[in-house]
């Protein structure tokens, strides 16, 4: 009976470091994600003369690579220097260079993208659910903002100049508009090695299957049909 407890004891304190909201300081010098494992291991541990299997947590969402067989290339990405295509409805295009672009970046909690920007292009609201973003504008003029949670939703505005530097805190809606004549390009760095992106459109109006439309007719306050025309453009 004793050993159940203590079994299961282990099997939660196994558990509870998922529910932490942040990365843990990495407790190796790196953990170079492994493309080709699940992820899911079974581990085995033997207690009180009994052998348990388990699987563990995956290590903040990949496997290690096996440190000998780490390279250069794992902590690298060639391709900033490349415009994104901003050839799309909203005439933006963001690069990322996340884990899933640089391995290397697993359990380290940063990441970063290069955003494109049309003429008048407009990065539309988004979250990040992982995620603060610390941005700088390399080319051109943009106007960036974000809304704080309720019940104030205060927007919080500026126009930015090549050098300035914005930040978006983690989880509130931001975006970034072009408001200068010519292209316009932005670095931004992320808190997450794996931030996400909510863009809210695509969500609500774009999710699959589509949330019924009399729901978002009553959220949004208009009629059916404006939700339709919505609905229709993704
Ligand atoms: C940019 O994207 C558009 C729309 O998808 C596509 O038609 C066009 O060929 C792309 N241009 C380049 C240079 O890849």
């Amino acid at each position: 009976m004793a050993n159940h407890v203590v079994f299961f004891t282990l099997v939660a304190l196994t558990l509870c470091h998922l529910a932490f909201a942040f990365e843990p300081s990495p407790l190796q010098d790196f953990c170079v994600a492994d493309s080709t494992s699940s992820g899911i291991q079974t581990f085995w541990f033997s207690f009180s003369n009994m052998l348990y299997s388990t699987r563990p947590p995956k290590v903040n969402g990949l496997a290690c690579k096996n440190p000998m067989n780490v390279q250069a290339d794992d902590f690298f990405f060639s391709g900033l220097n490349i415009m994104g295509n901003t050839s799309n409805p909203v005439g933006s295009e963001v690069t990322p260079v996340t884990v899933a672009q640089l391995p290397g970046l697993n359990t380290l909690g940063i990441s970063m993208v290069r955003i494109d920007y049309a003429p008048r292009g407009l990065n539309p609201p988004h979250t990040h659910p992982r995620a603060t973003e610390i941005l700088t504008v390399l080319e051109g003029s943009l106007q960036v903002g974000f809304v704080t949670s309720n019940p104030e939703n205060r927007l919080i505005s500026k126009v930015l100049q090549k050098g300035d530097v914005f930040v978006f805190p983690v989880g509130l809606v931001h975006f970034q508009r072009n408001v200068g004549y010519g292209n316009a390009v932005a670095i931004a760095a992320l808190s997450s090695q794996n931030p996400g992106v909510i863009t809210i459109a695509n969500a609500v109006f774009g999710s699959n299957p589509p949330i019924a439309a009399d729901l978002l007719a009553k959220a949004f306050q208009v009629k059916t049909s404006v939700v339709d025309q919505l609905q229709s453009k993704f």
